[in-house]
């Protein structure tokens, strides 16, 4: 039996990491709209609902509200920020604007009766107060008559309460950000202890559960998989490969721009070690041949898209038998392509969903991942043996080295940022740092500058070298790589890449710049 623990979303910025964090407590969890209907949350049979927070105000006339039935499943339900005031709103309580919006770290001092609650024990263990992080604008000022209050601020004099004969609870602060540092400790709590799942969820399980559930969807089937190099589409055909083997066909298309024996390495794990069957097809020169003269990145990226898609269907057509394309979605592609609001899974983002081929080809859709978030995906890809060389590269984008080659693209420019990027991640590496960072790379800048090089003068081209911190790589700032270590990637791109005669260090933050430079 599967655990599940549900959480309707109201349009927090934050739902996603309630389910992170509900996960690393390894209870499986589903984000889904607060609308959900009741016939679909029975299926779905959880063990307990997290109501998330939401921008709005419980007295709007718009104010999002579920189905009054989930209230009546018996089960424990927790309201976080707007989740806490609805519930309190609905069964009597009062709610009202607060005095000032409460924005920030905030202090929490446990109720005197309340420190045995178990969310409460895991909150504050064996302190008076806990750092919190809170973010609203409305307050509860009465409970209902069956509600407890368990911990106050100075500015919520209810930020937590329970209900004990329903296991209900509600939480005016935000325990999924890290900003409240005891947060993760309480949703376990809540997960663990309060609704009794048992933490099934683990990378063996997944495997297991996947393994029979592949079998039996695939049954005698053919497969086919585009193996990017990237960590998703390596797992899926690990995962693949595992459950159904021979019946598992990768077609893998070196564009000619990925980082230094990178398609050698793809070959080498997957193929020659796990024994998947991977073809591969060297199609740099017809993507060069397509981005000459081509200066426009957005031009350049359309163009690496769409030879793409011709290669991979034309190889795709000599198969015969086919009946599925496996892709590498993972769950936040199916978050976001959802909408937290619209409840109807339509597109998967475009990068994955190969250029509408399944529809074209007639292939059914395969995603074995698509329930996973990133860091499962490549806890999953290790307990198959992946090596973690591979499992903890940065992202790498899809019109790879072609967006990191600034206007035109060509072969010599590659060659060279290939070898000035391959240097300077050996070091990162060497230093400890590439782990600690989100994404690292050079970029070729296609102008020349004046240096000296032993007694001559050298007119060469110039790199850039970006290494950014993030989280989700929607916001990013600079890595401080320390001077001297800048210095010495420098003086070894100089020396060893013959072509190169200058290194700078991008300091840009992203907003405003991107993390790529095209
Ligand atoms: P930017 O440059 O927009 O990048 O700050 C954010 C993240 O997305 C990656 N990226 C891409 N990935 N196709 C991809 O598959 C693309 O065209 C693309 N452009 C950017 C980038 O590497 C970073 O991780």
């Amino acid at each position: 039996m599967r655990e599940t623990i549900l959480i309707l979303d109201f349009g927090s910025q934050y739902t996603q990491l309630i389910a992170r964090r509900i996960r690393e407590a390894q209870v499986y969890c589903e984000i889904h709209p607060f609308f959900m209907s009741m016939d679909r949350i029975r299926a779905l049979a959880p063990q307990g609902i997290v109501l998330s927070g939401g921008h709005q105000s419980v007295y709007d006339s718009n104010a999002p509200e579920p189905d009054p039935a989930v209230f009546d499943l018996g089960i424990p339900v927790l309201g976080i920020c707007y989740g806490l005031q609805y519930m309190a709103h609905r069964f009597g309580g009062h709610v009202q604007q607060a005095s000032r919006r409460e924005y920030g770290p905030a202090l929490l001092t446990c109720a005197h009766d309340a420190a045995s609650d178990p969310l409460m024990a895991a909150l504050f263990g064996d302190t008076a107060t806990a750092t919190v992080w809170m973010s609203h604008g409305d307050q509860v000022s009465r409970l209902p008559e069956s509600f407890r209050c368990l911990a106050s601020s100075d500015n919520a004099p209810v930020a937590a309460w329970v209900e004990p004969q329903r296991r209900w609870y509600g939480v005016q602060f935000h325990p999924e950000v890290h900003h409240t540092p005891r947060g993760s400790q309480l949703l376990h709590a809540f997960v663990r202890q309060v609704c009794h799942c048992h933490g099934l969820w683990t990378p063996e399980h997944f495997i297991e559960h996947s393994l029979a559930r592949l079998q039996q969807q695939v049954g005698t089937e053919r497969v086919l998989l585009a193996l990017s190099g990237g960590v998703d589409s390596a797992v899926t055909a690990a995962l693949l490969h595992r459950a159904i083997g021979a019946q598992l066909t990768c077609i893998f298309v070196d564009n000619g721009l990925l980082r230094l024996h990178e398609g050698d390495e793809v070959m080498a794990t997957l193929a020659h070690n796990m024994g998947v069957q991977v073809e591969r097809i060297n199609a740099g020169e017809l993507f060069l041949d397509r981005l000459r003269g081509v200066t426009d990145p957005e031009q350049k990226r359309r163009i690496i898209g769409h030879t793409f898609i011709e290669i991979f269907e034309e190889a795709a057509q000599r198969l015969t038998g086919i009946a599925w394309l496996a892709q590498g979605t993972i769950y936040p592609d199916v978050i976001e392509s959802a909408g937290s609001h619209t409840g109807v899974a339509t597109n998967i983002k475009s990068h994955h969903n190969v250029g509408g081929l399944p529809e074209r080809m007639q292939l059914k859709l395969l995603e074995p991942l698509r329930e996973l978030f990133k860091d499962e995906v490549r806890q999953v890809g290790l307990s198959l043996g992946l090596p973690p060389e591979m499992i903890f590269r940065h992202p790498f984008p899809g019109p790879g080295l072609g967006v990191r080659i600034l206007g035109e693209v060509k072969q010599d420019y590659a060659d060279l940022l290939r070898q000035a990027d391959a240097i300077y991640l050996a070091e990162l590496r060497q230093a400890g740092l590439y782990e600690r960072i989100a994404q690292a790379f050079a970029v070729f800048l296609p102008v020349k500058s004046v240096g000296v090089m032993g007694d001559g003068r050298s007119y060469q081209y110039v790199v850039a070298l970006r290494a950014v911190e993030s989280s989700d790589y929607m916001t990013a700032s600079c890595y401080p790589i320390p001077h001297d270590l800048l210095a010495r990637i420098a003086n070894r791109i100089i020396n060893e890449v013959d072509g190169i005669n200058r290194v700078t260090y991008d300091i840009t933050s992203k907003p405003p710049g991107t993390i790529e430079w095209e």
